[in-house]
């Protein structure tokens, strides 16, 4: 029986345990695995069920159009460079990218960090091959350590333990972040990193944040009090790639309020392009947890495919449940995104579209890098707006792999990097990302685009 035919079997946290898995870790050593599972599912849940339901409501406008989506972080988070400073910069460069989209658009910008727990990377391949010595590939900190040598590359579960440590590390700074003064409007000229202030991006951010003061002056002397918390509190959350299911599993819980189940890993959870088949583990997991969820969508999806998923993980089409996050290549997004729009729209079911511009814009530089052009980047997120326009859909945001650091990663943009400058700073663990310069200018380069859309509503 196919799992769409007739009603769906019963589902439970550990019902993904019998369907057939792809991309896992194998464990060796599994009484370790299990004493860790068990100690996992004894710790603190690292969100609350009431902040998922509220990024879902916050989805569900973005559907309508009445709000617009900003997810973005690195392509994997590292162990190593669990600092504050990285979490500062990457949280202020979201910010100053809300600003300057809200200001566009004019509708609120949804913030949510590919961060506090996005440590599993699904792989091309299941091991990398370096001057003839095999090992099995790296899959992100919380499964095996990027070092090439067997000791590194061995999974151990004891790395599950440190990644949900980390998680509670960096959501905890994320917090106090966003409540406790950091994101408060008034500040709006601090979140200009020193690097960046110099630069045209600088400048123009500096304009708009003058503008944002200005704004708020005239209100205030207008009579509007301009100590709101919305004034002073941004609302930030957090999602990964639910990709390592024992984790996910451990973290799962009954939310006392709903009696429903929630990954309380992270507010919004994501299914990658290479794990999203109807009949296998991670769809299954998904299918039972209550949090808003997205499902990337690739130039490889297929519309019965992608109906069945919708199904199976949204049966009452409920507005914010899913998010479709198409990923298809600045240029094929033309061509492959209009038919799979139009099928969804034929459904009659509540999706929310980003766009992830990065996944199918990955190249090899002449010097052997895995880069990014940022003009393929940005061509991706207008040719995906050019599609929504024709259709006369919503599109509801975008979903960037970014740092706040001065990284060289991907090429081109306002420092206008060269395959020979990748090598400066080129420190990610798995795909390139857009420094700050790039990740604002982005920003900029829509603001037109979005206004024309938004406003015109
Ligand atoms: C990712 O978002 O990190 C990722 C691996 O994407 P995809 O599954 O779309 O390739
Ligand atoms: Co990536």
């Amino acid at each position: 029986m196919h799992v769409t035919d007739g009603p769906q079997p019963m589902w439970s946290p550990t019902s993904w345990r019998t369907r057939p898995i792809r991309q896992t870790p194998i464990y060796e050593d599994s009484e370790a695995l299990a004493a860790v599972e068990t100690r996992l599912q004894s710790y603190p849940p690292l969100v609350f069920g009431g902040e998922a339901r509220r990024l879902k409501q916050r989805l569900a406008a973005a559907s309508r159009g009445e709000a617009f989506v900003l997810q973005g972080g690195p392509c994997a988070e590292s162990f190593r460079e669990f600092t504050g400073d990285i979490v500062r910069d990457t949280f202020r460069v979201l910010l100053q990218m809300a600003a300057v989209l809200t200001f566009s658009a004019k509708v609120p910008v949804v913030k949510i960090g590919r961060m506090a727990g996005q440590y599993a990377k699904p792989r091309s391949s299941a091991v990398e091959v370096r001057d003839g010595v095999e090992l099995p590939c790296y899959r992100g900190d919380i499964i095996n350590g990027f070092d090439f040598t067997p000791e590194s590359r061995k999974a151990d579960p004891a790395r599950m333990e440190t990644g949900y440590f980390q998680a509670a590390g960096v959501l905890n700074l994320l917090r106090a972040f966003s409540r406790g003064g950091y994101a408060n409007l008034h500040e709006v000229h601090r979140w200009n990193l020193d690097y960046v202030r110099r630069s045209p991006q600088g400048e123009r951010y500096e304009e708009l944040a003058s503008q944002i003061e200005d704004t708020l002056a005239f209100m205030k002397a207008c009579g509007l009090e301009d100590n709101a918390p919305q004034y002073e509190e941004v609302e930030f959350f957090t999602s990964h790639e639910a990709l390592l299911l024992p984790y996910e599993e451990a973290l799962t819980r009954v939310d006392e309020t709903t009696g429903r189940y929630y990954d309380l890993s992270a507010h919004f959870v994501w299914i990658g392009d290479r794990t999203r088949q109807p009949d296998e583990a991670h769809v299954e997991f998904l299918r039972g947890v209550d949090n808003p969820i997205g499902i990337k969508v690739g130039p490889t999806t297929q519309i019965d495919d992608l109906k069945k998923l919708l199904e199976i993980l949204n049966p009452e089409d409920e507005a914010g449940r899913i998010t479709l996050i198409s990923r298809m290549g600045h240029d094929k997004v033309r061509d492959l995104l209009p038919p799979l729009l139009e099928a969804v729209q034929k459904t009659g079911r509540t999706v929310t579209w980003v766009c992830d511009a990065m996944h199918g814009n990955t190249t090899t530089s002449s010097n052997k890098y895995k880069t990014r052009a940022f003009d393929h980047v940005l061509g991706e997120i207008l040719g995906f707006l050019d599609v929504f326009e024709a259709a006369g859909a919503v599109p509801g945001g975008i979903h960037l792999e970014m740092t706040g650091h001065n990284v060289t990663e991907c090429t081109g943009g306002p420092q206008c990097l060269t395959d020979a400058d990748l090598p400066k700073c080129y420190e990610t663990l798995c795909d390139p990302r857009l420094n700050a310069e790039q990740a604002l200018e982005i920003a900029f380069q829509l603001s037109d685009r979005l206004k024309r859309i938004f406003n015109r509503r």
